[in-house]
């Protein structure tokens, strides 16, 4: 072999072999999991996060783990109601299963359908925050299973509101310095609600749901979420416990992720109702969780929520209508 052989011979070999090395570090595996360590890695934590859940598919069969029962995991496999406790009675767990289950949110788009009688056909009705039923009912429905109330809500919540007659479960949820059945702030107002109408069921979330909530968070965007500056939503806590409690989820007037910037100019209001807390003419729904989505200190990111929501959409058996997701 004369040199110039020789050395046409060697870079073909040196291209051959970084050829497999590409071929190699390109497999799923590799994207994968450097896709699981990027975020953790970057300065803009903010924007890593958004990037990563903006495309939120992921595929386990492909990162090689084996199939997991449910999506996102429960926090107890065998008991997934595990973390819901009774007020005051703690010994008493949440106990509820349903079939087809209506989860209906307090947005102002509510009022451009009049799914009322749709929503009271479903087995269960989940309704969020102090969102009222009285004088809605062609839009909301008129029957309410479960209800899902963040901490702050139910302060603005008077003990003698028309949503609190009926006979149904109210689900508050909130971390232990505002709930803990010794110290937290909120409680006592929590407690006083269910000695006020017995006729109700009221539950809380313990502590360790509290932080489970935390870690699917945490799993689905790469980061802690205390360090992302986020509260999670009521809509978040809502949609955890329709999955664990319904077989099939219709949503209804929740804006997918990429909503508001394929819409800017949509004024539906925040709210169907003028509450205590909100007046209705204050808010526009794109406005606020855009404003929440970039603020740092301390708000909802309802954006990276729904592109998670979106995610978990077909594994759980979840619809969004009204509008719909294309999903
Ligand atoms: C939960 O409710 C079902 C149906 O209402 C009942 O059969 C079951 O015994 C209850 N489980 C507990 C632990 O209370
Ligand atoms: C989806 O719905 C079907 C039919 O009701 C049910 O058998 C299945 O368990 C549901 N899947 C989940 C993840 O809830």
């Amino acid at each position: 072999m004369n040199t110039r052989r020789r050395c046409w011979l060697l870079t073909s070999l040196f291209l051959v072999g970084l050829t497999c090395a590409c071929v190699f570090l390109t497999t799923d595996r590799f994207v994968t999991k450097w896709q699981d360590f990027s975020p953790r890695q970057t300065a803009d934590r903010k924007e890593s996060s958004e990037r990563r859940t903006t495309t939120p598919e992921r595929s386990p069969e492909s990162a090689g783990e084996p199939p997991k029962t449910r999506d996102p995991e429960p926090m107890d496999a065998v008991n997934p109601l595990k973390g819901y406790v009774g007020v005051p009675d703690e010994s008493k767990q949440l106990n509820l299963s349903c079939g087809a289950c209506a989860l209906v949110t307090g947005s102002g788009r509510m009022l451009n359908y009049k799914a009322g009688n749709e929503i009271d056909q479903a087995d269960c009705v989940i309704r969020m925050n102090e969102g009222p039923v009285v004088g809605y009912e062609k839009h909301v429905g008129s029957k309410t299973t479960l209800r899902v109330i963040a901490h702050p809500s139910i302060l603005y919540v008077a003990l003698d509101a028309a949503i609190l007659e009926g006979n149904y479960k109210v689900l508050v949820w909130g971390p232990s310095k505002e709930m803990d059945a010794k110290t937290g702030k909120t409680y006592p107002k929590v407690t006083s609600l269910q000695d006020r109408h017995p006729n109700l069921q009221v539950y809380k979330l313990t502590e360790d749901k509290i932080r489970y909530g935390d870690r699917v968070f945490e799993a689905e965007t790469g980061l802690p979420r205390e360090k992302s500056g986020t509260w999670l939503s009521t809509g978040w806590w809502t949609v955890l416990v329709a999955m664990e409690i319904c077989d099939v989820i219709k949503v209804y007037g929740m804006i997918p992720e990429g909503y508001c910037r394929n819409h800017p100019d949509d004024q539906t209001f925040y709210h169907y109702f003028t509450g205590r807390r909100y007046r209705m003419e204050d808010y526009k729904e794109c406005a606020y969780q855009n404003e929440q989505q970039d603020f740092r200190g301390g708000s909802h990111k309802y954006l990276t929520e729904k592109a998670i929501f979106a995610r978990w959409a077909p594994l759980n058996n979840i619809t969004f209508i009204n509008p719909s997701w294309d999903l």
